[in-house]
Protein backbone atom coordinates (compact mmCIF):
# COMPACT_ATOMS: atom_id res chain seq x y z
CA UNK A 1 0.00 0.00 0.00
CA UNK A 2 0.93 3.43 -0.72
CA UNK A 3 0.14 6.69 1.53
CA UNK A 4 -0.19 10.16 -0.17
CA UNK A 5 -0.32 13.06 1.38
CA UNK A 6 0.19 16.67 1.28
CA UNK A 7 2.03 18.18 4.89
CA UNK A 8 4.13 21.15 6.32
CA UNK A 9 6.63 21.96 8.03
CA UNK A 10 5.26 20.30 11.33
CA UNK A 11 3.72 17.20 9.26
CA UNK A 12 0.37 19.49 10.12
CA UNK A 13 -2.49 18.01 7.53
CA UNK A 14 -5.83 20.11 8.31
CA UNK A 15 -7.91 21.79 10.10
CA UNK A 16 -11.57 21.74 11.48
CA UNK A 17 -12.28 18.91 8.79
CA UNK A 18 -10.57 20.32 5.75
CA UNK A 19 -7.23 20.69 3.90
CA UNK A 20 -4.59 23.04 4.77
CA UNK A 21 -4.28 24.63 1.16
CA UNK A 22 -5.18 23.76 -1.81
CA UNK A 23 -2.20 24.29 -4.83
CA UNK A 24 -3.66 23.12 -8.23
CA UNK A 25 -0.63 21.10 -8.97
CA UNK A 26 -0.73 18.80 -5.90
CA UNK A 27 -4.16 18.26 -6.59
CA UNK A 28 -3.18 16.85 -10.34
CA UNK A 29 -0.61 14.89 -8.99
CA UNK A 30 -2.84 13.49 -6.39
CA UNK A 31 -6.01 13.04 -9.04
CA UNK A 32 -3.50 11.65 -11.97
CA UNK A 33 -1.61 9.21 -9.32
CA UNK A 34 -4.70 7.84 -7.53
CA UNK A 35 -6.78 7.30 -11.06
CA UNK A 36 -7.84 4.27 -11.93
CA UNK A 37 -6.82 2.88 -8.36
CA UNK A 38 -7.93 2.15 -4.84
CA UNK A 39 -8.43 4.45 -2.47
CA UNK A 40 -8.79 4.15 1.31
CA UNK A 41 -9.96 6.97 3.20
CA UNK A 42 -11.62 7.05 6.99
CA UNK A 43 -15.27 8.41 7.65
CA UNK A 44 -14.00 11.69 8.19
CA UNK A 45 -11.81 12.28 5.36
CA UNK A 46 -14.71 11.10 3.03
CA UNK A 47 -17.24 13.35 4.48
CA UNK A 48 -14.53 16.23 4.00
CA UNK A 49 -14.37 15.46 0.33
CA UNK A 50 -16.99 18.17 -2.00
CA UNK A 51 -20.41 17.12 -1.38
CA UNK A 52 -19.30 14.36 0.60
CA UNK A 53 -19.35 12.05 -2.34
CA UNK A 54 -16.16 9.37 -3.05
CA UNK A 55 -13.90 10.21 -5.86
CA UNK A 56 -14.81 9.88 -9.39
CA UNK A 57 -12.74 6.98 -11.24
CA UNK A 58 -11.67 5.11 -8.17
CA UNK A 59 -12.32 2.35 -6.02
CA UNK A 60 -13.34 4.10 -2.88
CA UNK A 61 -12.65 2.11 0.30
CA UNK A 62 -13.68 3.65 3.25
CA UNK A 63 -13.24 2.80 7.07
CA UNK A 64 -15.83 3.29 9.85
CA UNK A 65 -17.05 1.61 13.37
CA UNK A 66 -20.38 2.08 12.38
CA UNK A 67 -22.59 -0.59 10.95
CA UNK A 68 -25.18 1.05 9.32
CA UNK A 69 -23.22 3.72 7.26
CA UNK A 70 -23.86 2.58 3.93
CA UNK A 71 -22.98 5.03 0.70
CA UNK A 72 -23.42 4.91 -3.19
CA UNK A 73 -20.21 4.13 -5.13
CA UNK A 74 -18.22 3.13 -1.83
CA UNK A 75 -16.95 -0.06 -0.32
CA UNK A 76 -17.40 0.06 3.15
CA UNK A 77 -15.09 -2.05 5.63
CA UNK A 78 -15.48 -2.02 9.56
CA UNK A 79 -11.86 -2.61 10.64
CA UNK A 80 -8.56 -2.85 9.73
CA UNK A 81 -8.88 -6.63 9.45
CA UNK A 82 -11.49 -6.39 7.48
CA UNK A 83 -9.52 -3.45 4.79
CA UNK A 84 -6.44 -6.18 4.32
CA UNK A 85 -9.06 -8.67 3.22
CA UNK A 86 -11.03 -6.38 1.06
CA UNK A 87 -7.66 -5.04 -1.13
CA UNK A 88 -5.92 -8.66 -1.36
CA UNK A 89 -7.92 -8.32 -4.40
CA UNK A 90 -5.44 -5.70 -5.60
CA UNK A 91 -2.34 -5.50 -6.68
CA UNK A 92 -0.06 -3.47 -3.18
CA UNK A 93 0.71 -0.69 -5.87
CA UNK A 94 -2.36 0.17 -6.99
CA UNK A 95 -3.87 1.03 -3.37
CA UNK A 96 -3.66 4.41 -1.73
CA UNK A 97 -4.15 5.45 1.32
CA UNK A 98 -5.72 8.66 1.52
CA UNK A 99 -5.88 9.49 4.91
CA UNK A 100 -7.12 11.37 7.10
CA UNK A 101 -4.68 11.16 10.36
CA UNK A 102 -5.75 8.33 12.07
CA UNK A 103 -5.92 6.09 9.43
CA UNK A 104 -2.56 7.31 7.83
CA UNK A 105 -1.20 6.53 11.63
CA UNK A 106 -3.08 3.08 11.44
CA UNK A 107 -2.20 1.63 7.93
CA UNK A 108 1.59 3.22 8.66
CA UNK A 109 2.60 0.00 9.10
CA UNK A 110 1.35 -1.63 5.95
CA UNK A 111 2.56 1.11 3.71
CA UNK A 112 5.94 0.45 2.08
CA UNK A 113 5.82 3.79 0.35
CA UNK A 114 4.86 7.82 1.16
CA UNK A 115 4.33 10.43 -1.77
CA UNK A 116 4.66 13.56 0.63
CA UNK A 117 4.03 16.77 -0.89
CA UNK A 118 6.08 19.25 2.06
CA UNK A 119 4.82 22.73 2.02
CA UNK A 120 7.54 24.95 3.58
CA UNK A 121 5.14 26.54 6.09
CA UNK A 122 3.94 26.39 9.07
CA UNK A 123 0.07 26.66 9.17
CA UNK A 124 -2.54 25.90 12.16
CA UNK A 125 -3.25 22.38 12.42
CA UNK A 126 -5.57 20.30 13.97
CA UNK A 127 -4.16 16.61 12.75
CA UNK A 128 -1.07 15.48 11.86
CA UNK A 129 0.52 12.34 10.05
CA UNK A 130 3.42 10.82 11.50
CA UNK A 131 7.09 12.49 11.45
CA UNK A 132 8.16 10.50 8.90
CA UNK A 133 11.79 11.53 9.33
CA UNK A 134 12.07 10.81 12.98
CA UNK A 135 10.98 7.08 11.77
CA UNK A 136 14.16 4.80 11.45
CA UNK A 137 12.85 2.34 9.04
CA UNK A 138 11.64 5.27 6.57
CA UNK A 139 14.04 7.32 4.36
CA UNK A 140 13.54 9.67 1.25
CA UNK A 141 14.21 8.27 -1.80
CA UNK A 142 13.38 10.96 -4.49
CA UNK A 143 12.97 14.29 -3.95
CA UNK A 144 11.86 16.65 -6.24
CA UNK A 145 13.21 20.24 -7.61
CA UNK A 146 11.63 22.92 -5.41
CA UNK A 147 7.81 23.95 -6.65
CA UNK A 148 6.20 27.01 -5.89
CA UNK A 149 2.55 28.26 -6.14
CA UNK A 150 2.50 32.08 -5.73
CA UNK A 151 4.48 32.55 -2.39
CA UNK A 152 4.11 29.10 -0.94
CA UNK A 153 7.45 27.06 -1.51
CA UNK A 154 7.29 23.18 -1.83
CA UNK A 155 8.47 19.50 -3.01
CA UNK A 156 6.98 16.32 -3.80
CA UNK A 157 9.22 13.75 -1.80
CA UNK A 158 8.95 9.86 -2.18
CA UNK A 159 10.11 8.23 1.40
CA UNK A 160 10.07 4.38 1.14
CA UNK A 161 10.28 1.98 3.83
CA UNK A 162 13.10 -0.39 4.57
CA UNK A 163 12.30 -4.01 5.50
CA UNK A 164 14.01 -6.11 8.37
CA UNK A 165 17.38 -6.38 6.28
CA UNK A 166 17.97 -2.76 5.55
CA UNK A 167 16.87 -3.43 2.04
CA UNK A 168 14.89 -0.89 0.10
CA UNK A 169 11.17 -2.96 -0.33
CA UNK A 170 10.26 -1.97 -3.76
N1 LIG B 1 -3.25 16.76 3.78
C1 LIG B 1 -3.70 15.60 3.33
O1 LIG B 1 -3.08 15.00 2.46
C2 LIG B 1 -4.97 15.04 3.89
C3 LIG B 1 -5.51 13.86 3.34
C4 LIG B 1 -6.69 13.35 3.89
C5 LIG B 1 -7.31 13.99 4.95
N2 LIG B 1 -6.74 15.13 5.44
C6 LIG B 1 -7.37 15.82 6.58
O2 LIG B 1 -7.43 14.94 7.69
C7 LIG B 1 -8.54 15.31 8.52
C8 LIG B 1 -9.39 14.08 8.79
O3 LIG B 1 -8.62 13.15 9.53
P1 LIG B 1 -9.19 12.41 10.84
O4 LIG B 1 -8.06 11.74 11.51
O5 LIG B 1 -10.00 13.39 11.61
O6 LIG B 1 -10.24 11.37 10.22
P2 LIG B 1 -10.09 10.12 9.20
O7 LIG B 1 -8.84 9.36 9.49
O8 LIG B 1 -10.36 10.59 7.82
O9 LIG B 1 -11.39 9.28 9.61
C9 LIG B 1 -11.50 8.77 10.92
C10 LIG B 1 -12.70 7.86 10.95
O10 LIG B 1 -12.45 6.70 10.16
C11 LIG B 1 -13.03 5.58 10.78
N3 LIG B 1 -11.98 4.65 11.18
C12 LIG B 1 -10.65 4.89 11.29
N4 LIG B 1 -10.00 3.77 11.67
C13 LIG B 1 -10.93 2.81 11.80
C14 LIG B 1 -10.90 1.43 12.15
N5 LIG B 1 -9.74 0.81 12.46
N6 LIG B 1 -12.05 0.74 12.20
C15 LIG B 1 -13.23 1.33 11.88
N7 LIG B 1 -13.33 2.63 11.51
C16 LIG B 1 -12.19 3.35 11.48
C17 LIG B 1 -13.83 6.09 11.98
O11 LIG B 1 -15.11 6.43 11.47
P3 LIG B 1 -16.45 6.46 12.35
O12 LIG B 1 -16.31 7.67 13.23
O13 LIG B 1 -17.55 6.59 11.34
O14 LIG B 1 -16.49 5.17 13.12
C18 LIG B 1 -13.03 7.34 12.33
O15 LIG B 1 -13.78 8.29 13.08
C19 LIG B 1 -9.27 16.42 7.76
O16 LIG B 1 -8.82 17.69 8.23
C20 LIG B 1 -8.81 16.23 6.32
O17 LIG B 1 -8.88 17.41 5.55
C21 LIG B 1 -5.60 15.65 4.95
Amino acid sequence: MILIAAADRNWGIGLNNELLTHIPADQKFFRETTTGNVVVMGRRTLESLPKGEPLKNRINIVLTGNPAFKKEGVTVVHSIEELLKEIEKYPGDSVFCIGGAKVYKELLPYCDKALITRIDEEYEADVFLPDLDALSEWSIAEESEEQTYFDLVYHFVTYKKENNNGDLTT
